[in-house]
């Protein structure tokens, strides 16, 4: 096990595409899984893709905290996917809140589908088909938007409210529990 080092908004792993991992069950990704798990818990982040350990590989973890979203009070626990793929069940957006371990210290309002279907394959080479809404669904494409080369700015549409944030005291509406939500 070990902490990897966390890549930055501007390296370019961050920008590509990452590749299909071609045996989920092999011992390499179940090491990757790991680590990545190690560096996640310290970092305080409830989710990471691998391209943000300078992995280009289509694999993210993440996991929703109790009582984290109020509309959806049950957790879900640590999910590990390997070559995700999230289809949006609805046209309603969302607007709320994001931090990204990649884009330490800020904050931005990104709009987000309320409700997709993820399905992935697990650790041990598992189909694993969720529907996913609120939070869970927000973090579920905040991670495989990494898998695509993209940040959490790109999906803003209004970039005054991409923040330093020490500044969301000013907008009276964010939980400062919130903080802890970098992905
Ligand atoms: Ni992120």
């Amino acid at each position: 096990m070990a902490i990897l080092k966390i890549a930055k908004m501007g390296h370019p792993v961050l920008r590509r595409p990452a590749e299909e991992v071609v045996d989920p069950t092999a011992p390499e990704i179940r090491r990757l899984v790991q680590d990545m798990l190690e560096t996640m818990e310290d970092a305080d982040g409830v989710g990471l893709a691998a391209p943000q350990v300078h992995v280009p590989l289509r694999v993210v973890i993440f996991h929703v905290p109790a009582g984290r979203d109020e509309e959806n009070p049950q957790p879900v626990p640590l999910s590990v996917l390997i070559n995700p793929v999230v289809e949006q069940l609805t046209d309603e957006v969302e607007t709320d809140w994001e931090g990204c371990l990649s884009v330490p210290g800020m904050m931005g309002a990104v709009p987000r589908f309320t409700k997709v279907r993820y399905r992935a394959v697990s650790l041990e080479g598992e189909p694993i088909d969720r529907v996913a809404e609120g939070f869970h669904a927000r973090v579920a494409q905040h991670e495989c938007d990494h898998l695509d080369g993209i940040l959490y700015p790109q999906q803003m549409d209004d970039l005054s409210l991409l923040m330093f944030s020490d500044q969301l005291r000013y907008h009276g509406d964010v939980d400062p529990d919130e903080e802890e939500t970098a992905a």
